[in-house]
């Protein structure tokens, strides 16, 4: 290359940090910043969790070292138990589990499990810029999957058989969603279940929202409870989220035995295994009591209140509906403005608050934000205290 970066990938120089990283960046380098930008909750790990590891890193002489590539065998049962607790469906701890280093690393190693080069996976969208990114260093091609805009970003199954081709190998579904907060519908769901098990395509279920579904609980159904789709569908859970987990970096998959063999090899090659630590500090939520969960969604719930309650004082700035689940809001920008990203740029620089520009989630999300309202409730007032003088009110 004439720019002297010829030893850079080709797959690697396609693509970019993303935006999220990029406004947390950039707001680093300035003085008093509100963020609303990183889905960064703003609970402590449970005390339960933390007592259960201090005391098995004194007590357990080998929770400093590897465990086999799966995971700890304990685990891998108790993750078992739960998955059938939750599901209905039985998974054998030996055959169909395997304890991530949380869901992006699971994903990664999926990703490549999966792809030739040029192979594709259908992303919704909006939907989760990592998964793009994660497809691209794969040398895989992410092909948009659009929500239904005019129907609340609904999940449109009719569009889905247009998609697939021959080269395409599995769906990334996430729900609740990010950025959007839908949850999708049981019978929608159904459906796509059932498109991807007549084109022999595989179902990749990133779960990191499923603990926050508010008053929508009901609502929520998880496609992993479903038999027919014991082979085609693959279930993430991490623990990032629903137990204040985003440092400890573990989560687990479910899947098809067959499936388990290939994906270790990739596993093994690049991780060896989960942090032994995080493993015991998974371990101990999900035999312990997740009492701190109730409280979660409650804070959670009151803090999407508030987010909605100071949008609805910037109407003529932006136009929004109430997320369903998940911690993120989506509105559109109503205000003059050119594109989401300089809009971003343009208010961290004169009011200091950090949004997630919507087209770094596909291109529907161009004209559109992400604000993530897990963080305190002071950050929202104060962000928005800011974006009203910035604006007027
Ligand atoms: C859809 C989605 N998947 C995965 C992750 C990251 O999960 P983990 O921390 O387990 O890697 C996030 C975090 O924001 C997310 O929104």
């Amino acid at each position: 290359m004439a720019d002297g970066s010829d030893w850079l990938a080709d797959n690697v120089a396609g693509i970019a940090v993303s935006a999220i990283k990029e406004m947390a960046m950039r707001a680093a380098s300035l003085e008093d910043v509100a963020s609303l930008t990183w889905g960064l909750p703003s609970f402590q790990t449970p005390a339960y969790i933390r007592t259960a590891v201090k005391d098995l890193l004194d007590r357990d002489p080998q929770s400093g070292m590897y465990s086999l590539p799966d995971g700890l065998p304990s685990l891998c049962r108790a993750v078992a138990a739960g998955h059938e607790a939750a599901t209905g469906i039985g998974v054998n701890p030996d055959r169909n589990v395997v304890i991530t280093a949380g869901n992006m690393q699971g994903l990664n190693a999926l990703f490549h499990t999966l792809l030739n080069p040029g192979d594709e996976i259908i992303v919704t969208e909006p939907g989760f810029a990592s998964h793009f990114q994660q497809i691209r260093l794969c040398r895989g091609v992410p092909v948009f999957w659009p929500l239904d805009a005019a129907e609340g970003w609904r999940l449109a199954p009719e569009a889905l058989p247009g998609l697939i081709t021959p080269r395409t190998k599995a769906i990334v579904l996430v729900s609740p969603s990010n950025p959007t907060g839908k949850i999708f519908t049981e019978t929608e769901l159904r459906r796509v279940g059932e498109i991807a098990r007549q084109h022999g395509v595989k179902i990749l279920l990133d779960d990191p929202y499923s603990q926050f579904c508010y008053e929508n609980r009901d609502r929520y159904f998880n496609l992993a409870s479903v038999p027919e789709l014991a082979d085609t569908l693959i279930y993430l859970f991490t623990f990032s989220k629903a137990y204040a987990m985003t440092g400890w970096r573990i989560g687990y998959m479910i899947l098809p035995e067959a499936m388990k063999k290939e994906v270790l090899k990739v596993h093994d090659a690049t991780l060896i295994c989960a942090p032994r630590v995080s493993q015991l500090a998974a371990e101990a939520a999900l035999t312990g009591e997740p009492v701190h969960l109730k409280t979660f969604e409650t804070i959670l719930a009151r803090r999407r209140e508030l987010i909605c309650a100071r949008l609805d004082r910037l109407p003529h700035v932006f136009a929004y509906r109430k997320p369903e689940g998940a911690y993120y809001i989506f509105p559109r920008i109503v205000a003059d403005h050119g594109n989401a990203h300089d809009f971003c740029i343009d208010v961290l620089e004169k009011a200091h608050v950090t949004l997630t520009p919507g087209a770094a989630f596909g291109p529907s999300g161009e004209h559109h934000l992400r604000m993530a309202y897990c963080v305190a409730d002071e950050v929202i007032d104060s962000a928005f205290d800011r974006l009203e003088k910035l604006f007027g009110v």
